[in-house]
């Protein structure tokens, strides 16, 4: 949601720590600050807006070798300049970045009122920075520590003291952190994306854990000052990964990488003398995964619907009752684990609240929980039983796209082991690896009809609101074209499943509101046309997303896709809906990729 950024080192923070805001932007974007420890006092400068709005505030001579920054996405508070980070002690001597909830904050505030201390945000945030100050441990340690002891809710603190100028404390429980360890120099992030430039040897800390960084090094330490002794680890992560590179867009940047991502993804995964996929780090012998009896599929948003696509590919090809959930729901109904179910959590940033609850909630009851997650060392990843990496590399753009695709080729693998274990043949596990390795070269040429679909985008940005419909298959594809839709282009787009159209929703069409159909060459090709042809005979007008062979010479306007095999359709078939929404985005002059109200990684509930 928001970002952090930290430097304790020789060189002057201010730009370091304005370049780390610049990469962290697209974590929330409603306002950003800094504060830097300078001799006299602590300098702190926020602003509402993008970063680049702090960038033209800030005094040309700022400098300091100590300072934090954060870019926010408001929870507690509108978005004004007080309620920006860092968060200040009455006397300015405290200040504090944070990322997450703190659930008690109201009753802190007014203890803290009624004990003489006047507030100048309506921050969750500004209270810890008070009781740091009120704290009379001798070190910022201690007194981080004893703020600790008296909140509840997950956080991410970086704070600084004018007392100690040598230094940063951060804590972390349940948003992420992590250290960058440099040459006499050290870094602090929530994202990796914001240490990239200087350096790939991290630290991830824990839920629980602290740590005092100065440039001389790190410690790490847990809530009862026991020393937790964190090596660290190198990441395999570019600069180029996190920069536009001459893209217009990190959206489109996104949906043009999949071709040679997913041809990475797939690399060493393949086991072409066994039909079937090799996927070690799920840590499952043939037996185990032979002995589930159900799977179920957690994630949310976008995830969710790639779920449910792999629900579906576990289904059919491994004949293995699956469904998904939207692990948002499944937290908060107590749900009932199935000893012999297979968990499944699917996130790309592998820091999203509500999925990491659902993982744990499934671990508390005994369950088993693998994870399908893209960023390495997230909070997701860590703490399944096992899992596999999307291997997409870093998304930048809100919208998620790639992450999207890896997600249900992750899935097919993942459907394609565990049949393997069980009924599915030989011949249609070679069916399925042949399927999988004509990916790339099919994304490529779905991406070579981009002018068309662009065509197509302008057209139906004009409608205000529009359907998108698929059937089995096709439905979680129609999901995730609605949602991509309407994230960045607002238009109300809704995904209905096609064979229900008829039962209310058909009501709405007429002229002015066009429909999207799926419509795959398949055993349900003329069920998907009735539904058109419902459309049709209402005066709406149909964008068939489709096969050769289907609809030729109808007059029905098209975005014609490879034919692949059946079960692996539906990964084609969503690709030109991310194009359809980035260009109808694009003709509405819209930020595509900071979209108005969202942020990259939802890490609150
Ligand atoms: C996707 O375009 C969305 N921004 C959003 O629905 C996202 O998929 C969801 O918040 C889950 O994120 P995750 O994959 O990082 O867990």
């Amino acid at each position: 949601m928001c970002g952090i950024v930290g430097y304790v080192g020789g060189q002057n923070a201010v730009p370091i720590l304005m370049e780390g805001l610049f990469r962290l932007e697209y974590r929330g974007y409603d306002s950003a600050g800094i504060a830097v420890l300078s001799p006299k006092a602590t300098q702190v400068h926020r602003r509402v807006g993008r970063v680049r709005d702090l960038e033209g505030a800030l005094p040309r001579r700022l400098s300091g070798k100590v300072g934090i920054g954060h870019t926010r996405w408001a929870t507690h508070g509108p978005v004004t300049q007080e309620n920006a980070h860092p968060h200040a002690s009455p006397d300015g001597r405290i200040s504090v970045v944070h990322n997450g909830i703190i659930d008690n904050a109201m009753d802190l505030r007014e203890s803290l009122i009624a004990g003489g201390d006047a507030f100048s945000s309506e921050t969750d945030t500004e209270v810890v920075a008070h009781l740091i100050a009120r704290s009379l441990a001798p070190d910022l340690e201690g007194a981080v520590l004893d703020a600790l002891s008296r909140i509840s809710g997950t956080y991410a603190f970086a704070v600084i003291d004018e007392r100690h100028p040598d230094r940063i404390v951060v804590a972390r429980n349940g948003s992420p952190l992590i250290l960058g360890v440099g040459d006499r120099e050290m870094f602090v992030a929530s994202d990796l994306a914001a240490l990239v430039r200087h350096t790939t040897s991290v630290v991830h800390l824990d839920d629980g854990e602290l740590a005092t960084v100065t440039a001389g090094g790190f410690r790490t330490f847990t809530r009862e000052l026991q020393d937790t002794a964190k090596e660290p680890t190198s990441v395999d992560l570019d600069v180029a990964d996190v920069e536009l590179g001459g893209s217009a867009h990190f959206m489109r940047k996104e949906i043009f990488e999949q071709p040679r991502s997913v041809e990475r993804m797939l690399r060493g995964r393949l086991d072409d003398r066994f039909g079937t996929a090799r996927l070690d780090g799920l840590n499952l012998t043939p037996r185990e995964l032979r002995g589930f009896r159900r799977v179920k599929v957690l994630g949310c948003g976008s995830a969710y619907y790639a779920g449910q696509l792999g629900a579906q590919l576990i289904e059919e090809l491994a004949r293995i009752p699956a469904d998904a959930e939207a692990a948002s729901e499944f937290r908060y109904r107590d749900p009932v684990i199935e000893p012999d179910a297979l968990y499944v959590a699917v996130s790309q940033s592998g820091e999203t609240a509500d999925t990491a609850f659902a993982v744990r909630e499934v671990r508390r009851k005994g369950g088993h929980v693998v994870g399908l997650v893209n960023v390495v060392g997230s909070t997701i990843a860590r703490e399944c039983d096992g899992g596999v990496y999307l291997h997409a590399g870093p998304e930048i753009a809100v919208a998620s796209t790639k992450a999207l695709t890896h997600m249900s080729i992750g899935f097919a693998m993942l459907a394609l082991a565990l049949g393997r274990v069980r009924d599915l043949s030989i011949s249609d596990g070679e069916r399925i690896i042949a399927g999988l390795r004509a990916l790339p070269g099919q994304i490529a040429e779905i991406l070579a009809a981009e002018p068309h679909i662009a065509e197509v985008a302008a057209g139906l940005a004009a409608a205000p609101s529009l359907f998108f419909i698929g059937r089995v298959r096709g439905f979680p594809v129609a999901r995730e074209g609605a949602q991509k839709f309407k994230e960045v282009s607002y238009r109300h787009a809704e995904a209905y499943q096609a064979s229900e159209l008829k039962h209310g929703p058909l009501a709405l069409i007429d002229k002015a509101m066009p429909t999207v159909a799926i419509v795959p060459r398949d055993e349900l090709t003329d069920r998907n046309l009735a539904a058109v042809a419902q459309v049709a005979a209402r005066e709406g007008e149909v964008l068939a997303i489709t096969h050769a062979g289907v609809l030729d010479g109808s007059g029905v306007p098209r975005i014609v896709v490879p034919k692949n095999e059946p079960e692996l359709d539906p990964i084609l078939l969503t690709v030109p809906l991310q194009l359809l929404a980035y260009h109808a985005a694009l003709a509405l002059g819209l930020d595509v990729d900071k979209p108005r109200n969202l942020a990259k990684s939802v890490t609150v509930e």
